[in-house]
């Protein structure tokens, strides 16, 4: 069936989708550019921000999303948390679809089933509020049938699950690190018991070693509550061990996307060549031959013809600056819209990464 020249991604998702929770189908967000005069303003042109994707993530298990900045990330999740309307496309959380909400009510069912943690836990929290009170927010509208104490009850409980303490609900954000303020608003996102939550670049503002100690605790609580995620980050080698799936975007469209031991260990689309490429590895037995990439990310107002990415890839050919390349799939389960996809195992070599860095880096463990 995947020979098929007439098989497409969407048909690919109806097939496998195992229990999708989120099903996301060719999902357009165009923001107008306009052009202003004393008299009017006419609209000249869109920012094609989110340029017709398409994704499932089944329940319990998190899609990771990446990209460089501005191709679009945080105006996808907006759109699917609904804080963005969008052109085109259709949006099911389970047989709902939430596209558009007919009651109040359906929309607060919704608003509980579905969270977002912000990158920046400094500007995410309101400093004028007690932890207490921040946490507690999404309870005060959505469940009104428990009195101030239970509340004030499921808090503690929650920080203490998110690794905070009791007495730090009584405290305000300004007190807390980076990471603790992340912690809190995990915290927050937990406390209606979401099925999905969307977490958008939830550890670029944090050290390393912070990062890691977030990332930790994410997938207990995956493990914990049968969370689904969607987790964005722009650097691939962050959500490597957090996600099943690994989808990456490039001017408002996904280049590539599959399981993410495939993606990572066998890559296929020069984008995502490119970007492993660049990921350091704290390894003198590994060398890396760095494929750099060229020029600037064009500008999403004036895409340039054929492949979007055509104008700073290492490949490109005629074909490639006239016809855009749908996504295809090049091995089972993972699709790449590329005209000439690469065929994992040699790309490797070039880059220098023929070994799996995760099992070299395993073996090493062990051994010490
Ligand atoms: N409200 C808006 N009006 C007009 N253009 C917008 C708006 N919000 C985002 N954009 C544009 O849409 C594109 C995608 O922006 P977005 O913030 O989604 O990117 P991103 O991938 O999240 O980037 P970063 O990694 O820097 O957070 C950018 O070109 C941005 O300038
Ligand atoms: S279609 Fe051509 S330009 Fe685009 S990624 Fe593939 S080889 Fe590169
Ligand atoms: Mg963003």
């Amino acid at each position: 069936m995947s020979g098929d020249q007439e098989y497409t991604y969407l048909d690919y998702l109806e097939e496998h989708s195992e229990e999708p929770l989120l099903r996301v189908r060719e999902l357009k967000k165009w923001y107008p550019v306009t052009e202003n005069t004393v008299l009017f303003s006419r609209v000249i042109g869109h920012v094609k921000a989110v340029d017709g994707v398409s994704f499932d993530i089944p329940k319990g298990k998190t899609l990771g999303l990446v990209g460089e900045s501005g191709c679009g990330k945080s105006t996808l999740a907006r759109t699917i948390v609904r804080l963005e309307k969008f052109q085109s496309g259709s949006l099911y959380l389970e047989d709902q679809d939430i596209s558009s909400f007919s009651s109040r009510k359906e929309e607060l069912a919704f608003r509980k089933r579905v969270q977002m943690v912000f990158q920046d836990p400094y500007a995410s929290l309101n400093p004028r509020r007690l932890v207490l009170d921040i946490i507690k927010e999404p309870l005060d509208i959505h469940r009104k049938d428990l009195s101030r104490e239970e509340k004030r009850k499921m808090v503690i409980e929650l920080l203490r699950t998110v690794g905070l303490e009791a007495y730090h609900a009584l405290r305000y954000p300004h007190e807390f690190s980076g990471g603790q303020r992340q912690r809190i608003g995990i915290a927050r996102a937990l406390i209606l018991q979401p099925d999905l939550i969307i977490l958008d670049e939830p550890v670029s503002a944090l050290d390393v070693s912070v990062q890691a100690s977030i990332l930790n605790l994410l997938q207990d609580l995956q493990e914990q509550f049968g969370l689904a995620y969607l987790f964005i980050a722009h650097d691939l080698s962050v959500v490597k061990h957090i996600s099943d799936m690994v989808a990456i975007m490039y001017l408002g469209k996904i280049m590539e996307i599959g399981p993410t031991e495939e993606v990572f260990n066998h890559p296929t689309h020069p984008y995502t060549v490119s970007l492993l490429s660049a990921i350091p590895i704290p390894d003198p037995d590994i060398e890396k031959a760095r494929i750099i990439l060229q020029g600037d990310v064009p500008s999403p107002i004036n895409l340039p013809p054929g492949c979007r990415f055509s104008p700073r890839c290492y490949k490109a050919q005629d074909i490639c600056f006239k016809e855009e390349p749908e996504l295809k799939e090049v091995r089972p389960g993972v699709w790449s819209a590329c005209h000439f996809p690469e065929e994992g195992f040699e790309v490797l070599k070039f880059i220098g990464l023929e070994k799996d860095t995760t099992k070299t880096k395993t073996k090493k463990k062990a051994k010490s």
